[in-house]
This record gives structure tokens, C-alpha cells and sequence, in this order.
């Protein structure tokens, strides 16, 4: 069964959600919480070792069922039953949409076109764990004999940001092999990260789902160059290993079959750290961790399939995000993880929510008139309370937030813990509350600054409070926002699953790469042709 193609507008949820808005949009947060005590108990879920609390947000109990209407209107419940199944639910690309299957057990079945998955899926795990377990314990070695040091992911977007992110997360897990990640076609990027390597004990993992992306082929082969230098053509084969779709043009590329970790289209890239894309992060912290992510990913999954819409995390997540986005007209969202292990995660999930929610065309092929995607920005608590929280506390713009934290501490430093977790509790506080203009006076403030210390509050934020980070907790986290996105998909009415928006740039690029080389150049507006000019006059 397609998709449904519902216009979320032409809802009785939202003609209600509209009348509703006007109602609640001048009521503040503070006395909802001083009209019923049991609010935060109400609007708080509590899953596992996750308590994600939505009370500080500006909803009522009627708000949250005209959402809930609006998830059954839009017929949430047969969409994430057709993602589960493998239906092509993808289907401007033909493709089902299926990294759900590749954090479940394998004794699951996952069918497309008729074949069930999990096999296949079985057999790349078993490949990776054993592959990890030779670097990881020295029984592979480079081409001098030595065991690897050094693991060099190669990719973009969906090829490195996932991983990236994780091993940046994690790295209290991780063993005694350095990561390091390779994306931008900028060389200087490449070439900072060549000077920290010996070739002899570096293992190169070039990830690209296509095996045609500029960036990473341009990459691997600068690598593969400066690698030739000290090696033999053989000794590719123990150096470098890929991870694809695409296996003839790996092989082309010179990576010998056997050292090829295959993925499927069914995939996308921003859901792909679960494939084979996440070798470097089983390389980087062992296959055991690697598959603790997974099988917090899966829980997830199970939740996500089965919970109540009421109770279920990433749905209410949606919901709430709707309502912001599209009634308040709520232009971004910020995510503050109060860990410095998360100070990716922002950067992740940009690739996430806006490569897939970033569209204004609907399911039908016609154009949209009301919000999708959100602008999704953050960096790590308590640096960011001195960088940009001046702006959500008291600037013009209304900011929802995530505030993701956690009880225990991994280096078990209570002192930093406690200052961190007071930080994390007194923001959202602070966000909700306000200062009054009564209390400032009463802090003594002199009267010629007292419009300026007032805090207006009324700020939304959601809290997830974890128990501690560690690959599971993060494999479920992640997942939340994954199936964030689906269902904030659904109920926009758009495809989550291509990323049509990025090609047009590409292939600009490509044209204007080949005129660097001729004395003509093409056919471009003043703007592009004066500044390949000077470009062309000047490198
Ligand atoms: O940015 C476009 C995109 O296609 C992403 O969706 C993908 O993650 C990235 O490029 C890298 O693609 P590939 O893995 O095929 O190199």
C-alpha cells in the first residue's frame, strides 16, 4: 500500500489546532503548571532508562489530543506499518526503507520483493565482527607487518556524519585504534589528516553508498597516491577495504573484492551508520559496543511500532515539533546535549532532518503552502549557555528545544556532574519561568535597567533525561529522531526518503570544473561568470 496522501491542512485536527492556537498562543506556561500540580506527570513519558519530559511546552491536554486526532488522520499507523513491512514506501526512488532490519535480531524477517533481508544482513554483521576482531587484536597486519594503528574513514554526508558522530560520542568506549574522518573536498582536509598517518599501519575505509560521490572518490585516491609512495600496488589489498553498493567500481577503484562490506539501496545514507557504513565504529570501539547501538536502535524500533501514539517518544516529539513549526510558525529547533561526548550530535542530525524533511512538494507532486522541515541547530551544554542562549532566553524568535542529558556521569566526577545537571535543570526552568518584572524589582535592580533583566520565559523545551551514555542508550536516542523524522514526514505529506535538492549544485559544479580548464567558459548569470573569472585569473 502507497503512502497516504493526505493534506495535513484539509484535517479536522488542524481547522481545530488553528482555533486552538489562537487561544493558547497568549497563555503562559507558568500558570499551567500553577492550575494543575499532576502536569509534569501527565506529559512526561518514562521508557526503559529514558524519562523524556514534554510538560514545559506549551500545550494543554486539549492541544495533545488534537494531535493525537491529527496523527490518525493522517493515517501515522499505516505508514509506520508499510515502513516495517519493506513496501517501497521510498517511492520517487523505487525503494524500500529498511534500516529498521538492520538492528533487529536475526531470527527477524525483513522482506523486499518478496525475499526476506535478514540473512543477507546476517552474513555482512558476521563480516564485520570478524574484521573488527582481526585489527582490533593484530592478526591483520599492513604491508610491513605491523598490526594497524590508525582507521581512516572516507565519505560524506550519510558516510560520515553517522559514524563520525558516534565515535565522537562513545570514545569513552572506544580501544586503543585512532579514528579519524575524511569528508570535505577542501584538500587541506585530507591532507591535515595525511600528516598525522604512517601508511604502514593505516587502514583506509572508503564508505560511499554509490561509489560515485566527488568528495570521497577525490579523497581515496589523493590517499591511495600518497599511500603508493611507500607501498606496492599489492599492498592495497591489506590497506583498504570499501563499503558500497556499487562493487564493480570499488573494484575498479583497486579494492580487492574480499575487502568489500556491501550495503543495499534500501538503505538510505542518513540512515546508514547501522549498515556496513558503521565499520569504523566497530573498528573504533569493538563489535560488542558496536552492537549494543544496535540493539538500543532496535528497542527503539519497538517502541516506536507498538507504544500507544499518547506514550510513544519519537511520536509525541513529532507532534509537538508540528505544532511549533506550523501554528506558532517556529522557524528552527535547537538540540543541547549537556554532555561534551554529544557535540556532533547537532551536526548529525542536520544531515537527518533536513535532507529528508527539507521539501515543498507533497506526495501528490504538488506544491506546498504550508512549513516542512525544520532548521536544526545546537551545540553541547553549558558552552552554549555563553554562546547563543542570550537569543533563546530573551531575543525576539521563538526557539523549542531539546535538552538531552544524563544521570550518571561516565568518568564518575560528581562534583562536574552535579554543576553540569544543575545547569541542564535550571535552563529549562529558567526558559519556562522567566523573571517577572516584580521580581526584579525586588532583587534590588536599579530602576533605569530593570525592561532589561526582565525575562519574558514562556520557552519551550522537551527534557530527555537518560541514565547514562553508553552504545545502547545511544543506538535508542538516535532512533528517536529517526522515526522523528518519518513521522513528521507523514504528516507533512512529503517523501523523507530522496534528497532530489542536492543534485542540481552537483551538477553546476561539475560543469563549472571542466571550464577551469578551457579559456571559454559558459553560459552562467554576471555574477557566476565574474567570479569564475577572477577565480580563473587568480589560482
Ligand atoms: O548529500 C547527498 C548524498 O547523496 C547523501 O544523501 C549521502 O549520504 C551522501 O550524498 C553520500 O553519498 P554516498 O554514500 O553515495 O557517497
Amino acid at each position: 500500500m502507497p503512502l497516504p496522501t493526505i493534506n495535513p491542512t484539509a484535517t479536522q485536527s488542524w481547522k481545530k489546532l488553528q482555533e486552538h492556537y489562537k487561544k493558547i498562543n497568549n497563555v503562559h506556561m507558568k500558570d499551567l503548571f500553577a492550575q494543575d500540580s499532576d502536569r509534569a506527570n501527565k506529559f512526561t513519558i518514562t521508557w526503559d532508562d529514558f524519562y523524556v519530559d514534554f510538560s514545559k511546552n506549551r500545550i494543554t491536554e486539549e492541544t495533545f489530543n488534537y494531535l493525537l486526532e491529527l496523527a490518525d488522520e493522517v493515517k501515522l499507523k499505516d505508514a509506520i506499518a508499510s515502513q516495517f513491512s519493506g513496501e517501497k514506501i521510498n517511492q520517487t526512488e523505487g525503494r524500500a526503507v529498511l534500516h529498521t532490519a538492520l538492528r533487529a535480531p536475526n531470527n527477524a524477517e525483513f522482506y523486499v520483493d518478496g525475499v526476506n533481508v535478514m540473512p543477507e544482513i546476517h552474513q555482512v554483521k558476521q563480516k564485520i565482527e570478524s574484521f573488527t576482531n582481526d585489527v582490533v587484536n593484530g592478526n591483520l597486519k599492513g604491508f610491513t607487518g605491523k598490526p594497524f594503528t590508525d582507521i581512516v574513514n572516507i565519505g560524506i554526508g550519510g558516510s560520515d556524519l553517522g559514524p563520525a558522530m558516534v565515535v565522537e560520542s562513545l570514545q569513552y568506549y572506544k580501544n586503543h585504534l585512532t579514528t579519524h574522518f575524511v569528508s570535505n573536498v577542501d584538500g587541506d582536509h585530507v591532507n591535515e589528516v595525511i600528516k598525522k598517518l604512517n601508511p604502514d599501519t593505516t587502514l583506509f575505509v572508503v564508505v560511499s553508498k554509490t561509489f560515485t560521490t566527488q568528495e570521497t572518490l577525490s579523497n581515496a585516491n589523493t590517499i591511495k597516491d600518497w599511500f603508493l609512495k611507500t607501498a606496492s600496488q599489492e599492498a592495497i589489498a591489506k590497506h583498504f577495504v570499501a563499503v558500497s553498493t556499487n562493487i564493480e567500481s570499488v573494484k575498479s577503484f583497486g579494492i580487492d573484492q574480499n575487502n568489500i562490506f556491501p550495503m543495499w539501496d534500501w538503505v538510505g545514507g542518513r540512515f546508514s551508520l547501522w549498515s556496513a557504513v558503521g565499520l569504523s565504529i566497530s573498528l573504533a570501539m569493538g563489535y560488542n559496543n558496536f552492537d549494543n547501538l544496535l540493539n538500543g536502535a532496535h528497542k527503539m524500533d519497538n517502541h516506536f511500532k507498538t507504544e500507544n501514539f499518547k506514550t510513544n517518544i519519537p511520536v509525541v516529539l513529532a507532534l509537538i515539533s508540528v505544532w511549533y513549526n506550523n501554528f506558532f510558525k517556529a522557524e528552527s529547533e535547537a538540540v543541547i546535549g549537556y554532555s561534551q561526548y554529544l557535540n556532533q550530535f547537532a551536526t548529525y542530525l542536520q544531515q537527518g532532518i533536513m535532507e529528508s524533511n527539507g521539501k515543498s512538494v507533497d506526495r501528490n507532486g504538488d506544491a506546498i503552502d504550508y512549513e516542512t522541515g525544520t532548521l536544526i541547530w545546537g551545540e553541547p551544554g553549558t558552552n552554549s549557555q555563553h554562546a547563543f542562549f542570550q537569543l533563546i532566553h530573551q531575543g525576539t524568535k521563538l526557539i523549542p528545544a531539546d535538552f538531552i542529558g544524563f544521570v550518571k556521569s561516565l568518568h564518575g566526577n560528581q562534583d562536574h556532574q552535579d554543576k553540569l545537571t544543575s545547569n541542564f535543570l535550571a535552563q529549562t526552568e529558567a526558559l519556562l519561568n522567566g523573571k517577572s518584572k516584580d521580581e526584579v524589582i525586588a532583587e534590588g535592580t536599579d530602576a533605569s535597567i530593570i525592561p532589561f533583566k526582565i525575562f519574558k520565559g514562556n520557552k519551550p523545551t522537551n527534557t530527555i533525561f537518560i541514565n547514562k551514555l553508553t552504545p545502547e542508550s545511544l543506538g535508542k536516542l538516535i532512533a528517536i529522531y529517526e522515526h522523528k523524522i518519518f513521522v513528521q514526514g507523514i504528516i507533512w505529506n512529503i517523501f523523507s526518503y530522496d534528497q532530489f535538492g542536492v543534485e542540481l549544485g552537483k551538477q553546476l559544479a561539475s560543469k563549472i570544473l571542466k571550464e577551469f580548464g578551457t579559456s571559454a567558459i559558459g553560459n552562467h548569470d554576471s555574477s557566476t561568470s565574474n567570479l569564475l573569472n577572477y577565480y580563473k585569473n587568480l589560482s
